[in-house]
């Protein structure tokens, strides 16, 4: 992938959400297109990051899914940090203001225009961590909210203090689908013993029919849509307690599940 016509975009924005997790924006380029689902190359040159201090001017680039909507007028990303990643342990000093580089070739197909229509009725986003970035910008269309009936988020981190972005899934579908799918926000939290609601890992909750009690709804395989992204071996062994149930993956339109990994 060449990242030649990367260009320079400042950050105009930075939240955190956790010790190893933040999101922030960025300027959105003229031009800059994408579709909800895709992902990006981002580039960190560390003579760019102030709080670095650093003389190395090689840009290291990056796959990010985009969080933000089609329409809006910045860019935003929700990252990881990796203590000893070359990436995201410098990206970690990020400032508003400071500059970052945007390959504004959009990439990937964990897009809702691979599914054939008419479309299926039920549309199922499981994510783990930071995987939660392509269904955020997904829900942020008005076309996810009219063109489903029903719509499930399902949302798995190690502890109730990295589910991010809570507060903003509450909310999307009185911005974006005020009359349209009637949606179920599922958080899954496995590492904290207090939590109040699902604790096993998704693949578990899929094969002892938990998840599906838990939504008053069943995975069905001539209407379920289902897109998987984030730690691949969640995807993988999500993918296989999908495929027990008799769900396919989805090729060339035909078939029910889509996936995306992280790493
Ligand atoms: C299509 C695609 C989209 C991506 N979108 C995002 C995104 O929106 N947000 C994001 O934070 N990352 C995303 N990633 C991962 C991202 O590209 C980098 O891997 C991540 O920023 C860490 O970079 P690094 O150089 O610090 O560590 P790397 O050397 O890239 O990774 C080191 C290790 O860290 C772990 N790791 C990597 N990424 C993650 C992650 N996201 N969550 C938990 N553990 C991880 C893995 O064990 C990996 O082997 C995406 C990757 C792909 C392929
Ligand atoms: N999260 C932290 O506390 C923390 C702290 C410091 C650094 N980091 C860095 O971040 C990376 C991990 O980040 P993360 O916590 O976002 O990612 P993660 O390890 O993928 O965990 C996110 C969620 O995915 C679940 N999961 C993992 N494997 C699964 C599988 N096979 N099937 C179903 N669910 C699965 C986890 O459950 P389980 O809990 O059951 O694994 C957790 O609920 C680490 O490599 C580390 O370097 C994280």
């Amino acid at each position: 992938m060449s990242d030649s016509n990367a260009v320079p975009v400042a950050v105009t924005e930075i939240q955190q959400w956790a010790d190893t997790l933040f999101s922030f924006k960025i300027e959105r380029p003229n031009g800059f297109k994408f579709t909800a689902g895709q992902f990006v190359r981002l580039g960190l040159k560390p003579t760019d990051i102030t709080a670095l201090q650093s003389d190395d001017d090689e840009t290291i680039f990056r796959a990010y899914s985009v969080v933000s909507s089609p329409y809006d007028e910045f860019v935003e990303f929700f990252s990881v940090v990796i203590p000893d990643g070359a990436f995201t342990s410098k990206l970690k000093f990020l400032q508003v203001g400071d500059k970052l580089h945007l390959n504004t070739t959009p990439f990937g197909y964990l897009t809702l225009t691979r599914y054939q229509k008419p479309l299926p009725k039920d549309l199922w986003l499981l994510a783990t961590g930071t995987g939660l970035a392509p269904f955020l910008s997904i829900l942020k269309t008005l076309e996810v909210w009219q063109n489903y009936q029903q719509i499930y988020l399902v949302y798995s981190t190690r502890t109730k203090q990295e589910l991010a972005y809570v507060d903003k899934i509450n909310q999307l579908k009185s911005i974006y689908g005020e009359d349209g799918a009637d949606f179920s926000f599922v958080p899954i939290v496995t590492r904290d013993k207090d939590f109040d609601g699902l604790t096993d890992r998704l693949p578990k909750l899929i094969a002892n029919g938990e998840l599906e009690h838990f939504v008053k709804a069943k995975f069905d395989v001539n209407t379920s849509q289902i897109m998987l992204c984030g730690n691949p071996q969640m995807v993988e062994d999500t993918k296989e307690a999908l495929k027990q149930r008799g769900l396919t993956m989805n090729r060339r339109g035909e078939g029910n599940i889509a996936v995306e990994n992280y790493w």
